[in-house]
């Protein structure tokens, strides 16, 4: 993988043309006879991802160009940069032949990082399940010296992980496959892990991971990675890791079931993003917790109806076995609570409303501190990696009671599941702790420059740039 990329040495490589529709026209004036020939030939048009590739006298590649649509109008900055969509590099690096590639634009280092990072995260396949592996020599890229190689690579590396953890089906990455690769990041990075499985997780007192998981082949199990400076700020991760959701006993409808291998998506770009965080040596103090369980029907399955005691105390009348995600947060919320963290994160793949709201691209976010808001939406900016804030909107939380328990983890209304969702979460953070609660859907329905179908990393680089900023190296 260190080949896709080389450092700019001044050695030759072919130029990449990023142009609009407008920049197309310049672009020609500049280049008239045989290369603007080429391109009429081709009926090039510099439509949004469009490819062109110009020959050479000998056969070689002499040019590459790559369209961005037309121009966005009085927006467009003076450098037309503004209309540019580097992620658009993306569909490149698996297109191109193999051989050296540079931008033939100057761009500043941060916008570079961007391109290189789509660079990489173009090249995954996902072919473990092919028997005949697809013949396929990466292109590379040409970086200027001051491009931080290992946070591409860092970054690019954490999408991998989180994509292929996503893409393995159900039957290959069950809660202890789960836990062998969360072992593997472990082991990388020298950090410590612990694993409460089966009945020890009653005895330690996580009532809900177990019930949620206990009907399934493979036992429940919380895990738990400790890494750091023991003197840093304290920092947790927490990842829904539900390896298969068949909707409990309130089953889901097959449509509805289809991609739930992917519950567990959650953990995976937990997993991914405290790859980076130990990969980039963030001053912090890391704390990583994963509920990895089956959402599975058998004898020993949880009812609806049933009321189960919480970690924190609560108890929780079950509307509906298919809400099964908040029960496996709601107790890792409360263990992450206990350390008086500086700052707690949790991603799930919680609810199909989240979806209903914002659609596969963009993830709600939630968070009660507005400080903590506005540096999320800074780094998403920054990173273009969409997520977008909703309301934790307290005139809902009654929608959440129970006549026989202290909540009930199912709203009483049809609205607005995302906020109702993380309010059943809200319900085991301290109001004064930051927190941020991430519903995302870590699955590509459809393919998009760097962006292959199936599992996605979500948020993932614009988290790690919020924590880049809090925590620094
Ligand atoms: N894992 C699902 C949510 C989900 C569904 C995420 C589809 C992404 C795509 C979750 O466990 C679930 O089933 N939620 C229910 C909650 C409902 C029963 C209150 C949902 O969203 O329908
Ligand atoms: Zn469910
Ligand atoms: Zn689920």
């Amino acid at each position: 993988m260190e080949n896709l990329f080389v450092v700019d040495k001044g050695r030759p490589a072919c130029p990449i043309y990023l142009l609009t529709k407008q920049g197309l026209k310049d672009w020609l004036e500049d280049h008239a006879g045989k290369q603007a020939a080429w391109v009429e030939t081709n009926h090039f048009k510099a439509r949004r991802g469009e490819m062109l590739i110009l020959p050479d006298k000998s056969g070689g590649i002499e040019a590459v160009l790559l369209g961005q649509g037309a121009s966005q109008g009085a927006s467009e900055s003076a450098s037309g940069r503004s209309e540019i969509d580097i992620f658009t590099i993306g569909s490149l690096s698996k297109a191109l032949p193999s051989g050296v590639y540079r931008l033939a634009h100057d761009l500043d280092a941060e916008d570079m990082e961007l391109a290189a990072h789509a660079w990489m995260i173009g090249t995954y396949h996902f072919d473990k399940y092919l028997p005949q592996k697809p013949d396929f020599e990466a292109p590379q890229l040409v970086l200027p010296k001051d491009c931080r190689l290992d946070r591409i690579m860092a970054l690019g590396e954490a999408v991998f992980l989180a994509r292929d953890l996503i893409n393995t089906p159900a039957a290959d990455m069950g809660p202890v496959e789960l836990e062998m690769a969360a072992l593997k990041l472990a082991e990388k990075f020298d950090a410590e892990i612990d694993v409460i499985a089966g009945d020890a997780l009653v005895e330690a007192n996580y009532p809900l991971i177990h019930a949620v998981g206990r009907a399934a082949y493979d036992a429940p199990r919380l895990i738990d990675i400790r890494w750091g400076n023991p003197e840093g700020k304290k920092l947790v991760l927490v990842g829904k890791g539900v390896c298969f959701d068949s909707g409990g006993l309130n089953l889901k409808p097959g449509a509805y079931m289809d991609l739930m291998k992917k519950d567990m998506g959650g953990a995976a770009n937990i997993l991914g993003l405290a790859g980076a965080v130990m990969q980039c040596g963030l001053d912090v103090n890391l704390r990583v917790l994963i509920g990895a369980v089956e959402n599975a029907i058998g004898p020993e399955a949880f009812r609806p109806g049933d009321i189960l005691p919480s970690r924190q105390g609560m108890t929780v009348e079950i509307g509906n076995t298919d809400a099964e995600g908040r029960l496996v947060l709601a107790d890792m919320l409360t263990e992450a609570e206990s350390e008086q963290p500086d700052l707690i994160i949790d991603m799930a793949t919680l609810t199909g409303a989240a979806r209903t709201a914002l659609g596969p691209e963009v993830a709600p976010f939630f968070v009660r501190q507005d400080n903590v808001a506005h540096d999320l939406e800074a780094a998403v900016q920054a990173e273009n990696d969409p997520m977008w804030r909703l309301p934790l909107w307290a005139g809902y939380d009654d929608w959440l009671s129970s006549r026989i328990a202290d909540v009930r983890n199912i709203s009483s209304g049809p609205h607005a599941g995302a906020i109702t969702a993380a309010l059943f979460l809200s319900r085991f953070v301290d109001r004064k702790t930051d927190w941020i609660h991430c519903d995302i859907y870590a699955w590509n329905p459809k393919s998009s420059p760097g962006r292959p179908v199936g599992g996605e990393a979500q948020g993932m680089r614009a988290l790690f740039r919020m924590l880049e900023q809090r925590y620094g190296r």
